[in-house]
């Protein structure tokens, strides 16, 4: 053997045992590994036009793997990365939000979700005893049969917009004036943000806040992940970023909404996603709040960007008309829902 061929095996072999210190397990010929960063690539290879290019993974992926409380798992055969899932853990350890899930294109419809779902799901048995329950949100509706396995919690409605930078301005104004000629920002009590984590605090922890702003499965779904309304929680919601916005009526607002940043996205060879979540059933309430959160972001919008607002179903056909009318800013995507399931793991 030359030294070169020596030193490549060398290299190999500490290869091999770097991969095989984060792998978990093994099952129905798959090899099951806690991502790292050195797969972001072969993870990117299988999410090729996932969710019509509206995937949060590929700018997730780096931050996922570090978060606190999340397990990313991927299954390779023979080498090759052919399935991933995500969960973490929510509502004081309580929950699992599982996330992420995939499989490369030509093994579809084989079964290959199923297998990484039970193997993540025993993982997490393993790792976090005390997780009892698993929470998910999916945007496809797979019909009575399959929901059958799950416990349906909430619905949510959701009117998707697209335009560019420079429509997205001046949809705004737009919007604004309609808010004045309808005298709309008049007859409801005016937005607030809240800025702090003791004022959010307050306002989360209101027992009735629930059932006042007809909270989906009494949680709130950030970015689609579902949280309930507790202490625990808080952290991860201060990690997110958000800009808040609540009803200025007084210490019982009937409305609450959030925007997570503007991320990037493939879609059309790189857009923006703006994901924004409204609470309540005030439809003067939700187009200021829309206006407000989309008039936050005026300056951070560039190129393309894909605005998706989640809300109630009473408000949609509403939103959807306030927001018709304008050339720059229109609707991407005909009514779409938001379903949040929950099951034992
Ligand atoms: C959705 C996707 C992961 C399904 O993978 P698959 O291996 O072809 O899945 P199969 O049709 O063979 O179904 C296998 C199992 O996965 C489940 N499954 C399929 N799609 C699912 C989804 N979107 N969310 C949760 N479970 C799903 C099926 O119910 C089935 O479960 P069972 O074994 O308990 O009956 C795959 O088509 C894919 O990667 N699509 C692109 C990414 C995507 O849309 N992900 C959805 C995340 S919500």
């Amino acid at each position: 053997m030359t030294v070169d061929t020596y030193a490549t095996r060398i290299q190999l072999t500490c290869a091999e045992l770097s991969m095989d210190s984060h792998c978990v397990g093994e099952s129905d010929g798959l090899t099951f590994c806690l991502a790292r960063p050195e797969d972001y690539d072969d993870v990117m290879a299988i999410s090729q036009d996932i969710y019509g290019g509206n995937d949060y993974l590929p700018h997730r992926y780096h931050s996922w793997i570090t978060e606190p409380g999340r397990v990313v798992i991927i299954a390779r055969r023979d080498r090759k990365l052919v399935a991933l899932e995500s969960g973490l853990l929510v509502d004081g350890g309580e929950t699992v939000i599982v996330e992420g899930l995939r499989v490369c294109p030509n093994e579809r419809g084989c079964g290959l979700a199923g297998v990484i779902q039970r193997f993540v799901d025993g993982y997490i048995k393993r790792v976090y005893p005390n997780a009892k329950t698993k929470r998910l949100t999916r945007g496809d509706d797979p019909g009575p049969e399959k929901l059958s396995k799950f416990t349906l919690l909430a619905r949510r409605a959701i009117l998707s917009l697209w335009g560019d930078s420079e429509g997205f301005d001046s949809f705004v104004s737009g919007l604004k004036e309609k808010l004045l000629v309808s005298d709309e920002s008049n007859s409801s009590s005016p937005l607030v943000p809240v800025k702090d984590l003791d004022a959010l605090k307050t306002l989360l922890l209101d027992s009735d806040l629930s059932s006042r702003l007809q909270l989906p499965g009494g949680a709130i779904i950030q970015d689609w992940q579902p949280l309930k309304l507790m202490e625990s929680n808080l952290h991860i919601l201060a990690r997110r970023n958000l800009t808040w916005f609540v009803d200025g009526s007084g210490g019982k607002p009937l409305f609450m909404s959030f925007h997570t940043p503007p991320y990037p996205i493939p879609f059309n060879g790189g857009s923006l996603r703006f994901n924004i979540d409204l609470y309540g059933t005030d439809t003067s309430l939700a187009k200021k709040a829309l206006t407000a959160h989309l008039n936050s972001v005026r300056s951070e919008i560039q190129g393309l960007v894909l605005v998706h607002i989640y809300m109630h179903q009473t408000l949609w056909e509403d939103l959807k008309q306030f927001c018709e009318g304008h050339e720059t800013v229109k609707q991407f995507r005909d009514y779409w829902e938001q379903l949040f399931l929950e099951r034992e793991p």
